[in-house]
């Protein structure tokens, strides 16, 4: 093996190796061992959901790999987006199928009404949803496709998304945050409109280098679960992520349970 070894680090390959290990972390030398993290679960039953007061922070993307991380682990959540004006998951899905518009319509069949992303069963999102929403239903709505499993909300934005119903039925709303002066101010204007939350509340930051995570968060009254790294794959709108982003991924869901 060890000759083996030395064949192979003469070789051309592993300069190839590096570059592709580079692209991958998106790390220069020193490069650390590319030592795949380990997918975990979210708990079953639980019910978390995502939001931030700003749109384009990174609520949805960071929601939909927290669900499909957790069904690579084996134990996957329903994913619901119940964004009230501008769902995008079900288009990042390239899901068209019905939304929680037609499950609202339909008692008793709600779990009828799931698609499934990959491994996730997911509920899209509905453009007029905002129209027909009355707390009671969307949150029976809610219990009924999760049945016993986990469950993934992404609220979308806005202080009209914090329906007082929908929180009382979480067991833990993650505010996204970003490094941006109109993202941070988002966030800071968040604390108010929070205080009386019946469920966890916990931060979540997007894009922010790891230094500068920790001195936001000293700012602000939540517990820091994850940074998510700004991710360049993710960027595209590809839904493909890195190592780095998936290992932080992982520590969510692992602080999340
Ligand atoms: N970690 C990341 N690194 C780089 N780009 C990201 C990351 N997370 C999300 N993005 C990109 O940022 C953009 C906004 O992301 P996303 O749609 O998740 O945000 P959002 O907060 O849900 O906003 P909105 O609901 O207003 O669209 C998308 O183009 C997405 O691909
Ligand atoms: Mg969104």
């Amino acid at each position: 093996m060890r000759r083996f070894r030395s064949w192979l680090d003469a070789t051309p390959l592993s300069g190839l190796a590096l570059d592709v290990m580079r692209e991958a972390t998106g790390r220069s030398d020193p490069i650390e061992p590319l030592r795949p993290a380990r997918a975990v679960a979210l708990r079953r039953g639980l019910r978390v959901a995502f939001w931030s007061l700003v749109g384009g922070v990174g609520t949805s993307t960071t929601a939909a790999l927290v669900a499909h991380r957790s069904a690579g682990a084996g134990g996957a959540p329903v994913l619901a987006d119940l964004d009230r004006w501008a769902p995008s998951l079900a288009l990042r899905a390239g899901v068209q199928a019905a939304t929680a518009a037609d499950a609202l319509l339909r008692p008793g069949r709600e779990r009828d009404c799931l698609s499934r992303w990959s491994d996730v069963p997911f509920l899209p999102g509905a453009p007029g949803l905002d129209a027909m929403f009355q707390s009671e239903r969307v949150v029976d709505l809610l219990a009924r496709v999760a049945a016993d499993d986990a469950l993934v909300v992404d609220l979308g934005a806005g202080d009209d998304a914090l329906d007082a119903g929908v929180l009382a039925a979480l067991d833990a709303l993650c505010v996204v945050a970003g490094p941006r002066a109109s993202q941070l101010q988002a966030a800071f204007c968040s604390v108010p409109l929070l205080r009386a939350v019946p469920c966890r509340v916990a931060l979540v930051l997007v894009g922010a280098a790891d230094t500068d995570a920790q001195r936001i968060a000293a700012r602000l009254p939540w517990p820091l679960l994850a940074s998510i790294p700004s991710d360049p794959y993710l960027a595209t709108d590809a839904f493909a992520a890195r190592a780095p982003t998936m290992a932080a991924i992982d520590r969510l869901i692992g602080a999340l349970s």
